[in-house]
């Protein structure tokens, strides 16, 4: 192999811009800071600025955004619910205002209520999941669809969407129907929406997480019975949300320019058993 044909490598987000939502805590903030890391423009998305009580994060009291440019990134933060499609609008807008295009959508943000038997589950928990889980991951996945199809084509797609579903969306557990039913549902809405936007360009993955230690899980991780149960689960040692991370860079990046339509295990295993 000559040096003309030897592989060129430069930072895989150099001139890119990616959009996070639910980026001020866990999962999100470490997508975040991981994209901006290898050069990415970030508009992170959230309900707040800063992370969610009860979180694992380091540095919690900086904000995602405040952190990256701390770091010399790029990064701005913008308040939205992704359940509004106003909303989201305004954070598609922006990102083109702000830095020109928009070339990855991280569908992150969700809920939890904890595990409950659909015996006791409240109406109210079992629709707010489904809207924040599902019916905002469809907000999201649209606002990109809409921006991205008519932009020039980077690498080889036009631009990139990628979803957090999660283990429990597919194998099933007790007390967490809810949930997993919104998850399972994120998988699917994934590979339907790979086939319809390929012919534009656009890819269409999810990464499924096993347990990490987020706000979300705070109750798991101060019991220490359920935490044991948890690392049973999983065939490895317990991930973290740099894990999630690296995944998602993976997606996001020209590295995955054949992938599309995949629900990417990030679960040490557990998956596999
Ligand atoms: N932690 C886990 O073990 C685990 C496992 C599987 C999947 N996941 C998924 O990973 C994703 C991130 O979860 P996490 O564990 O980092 O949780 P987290 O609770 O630490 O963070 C979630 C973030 O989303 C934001 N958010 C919630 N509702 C929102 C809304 N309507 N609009 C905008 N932002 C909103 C919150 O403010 C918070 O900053 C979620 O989709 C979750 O379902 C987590």
């Amino acid at each position: 192999m000559d040096s003309s044909s030897w592989p060129q490598t430069k930072p895989r987000f150099a001139d890119r811009v990616a959009v996070i939502t639910g980026s001020s805590s866990g999962h999100g903030r470490a997508i975040a800071i991981r994209l901006a890391s290898e050069g990415a423009s970030l508009v992170c998305v959230d309900l707040q600025p800063g992370a969610l009580g009860g979180g694992f994060e380091a540095d919690p009291d900086t904000d995602t955004d405040a952190l990256i440019r701390r770091n010399r990134g790029r990064a701005i933060f913008v308040r939205a619910d992704i359940t509004s499609e106003a909303d989201l609008s305004e954070v598609g807008a922006t990102s083109v205002r702000e830095f020109g295009a928009l070339d990855l959508w991280v569908n992150n943000a969700g809920i939890s209520f904890g595990n409950a038997s659909i015996l006791d589950e409240a109406d109210e928990r079992f629709t707010k999941t489904i809207e924040v889980n599902l019916k905002g991951t469809w907000n999201g996945a649209r606002e990109a669809a809409r921006r991205m199809k008519d932009q020039p084509v980077k690498g080889r797609v036009r631009g990139r969407i990628v979803n957090i579903g999660s283990i429990a969306g597919n194998i099933g557990q007790a007390d967490l129907a809810s949930y997993s039913a919104s998850k399972g549902a994120v998988h699917h809405f994934t590979k339907a929406l790979a086939i319809e936007l390929a012919p534009q360009l656009i890819t269409v993955n999810a990464v499924a997480p096993g347990y990490f230690a987020t706000a979300m899980n705070r109750a798991l991780w101060e019991d220490e019975s359920a935490l044991e149960h948890v690392r049973e689960m999983h065939p490895l040692p317990l991930g973290v949300p740099e894990d999630i991370a690296a995944a998602v860079a993976f997606l996001g990046s020209d590295d995955a320019s054949f992938v599309t339509g995949a629900i990417l295990p990030v679960d040490g295993g557990m998956a596999a058993k």
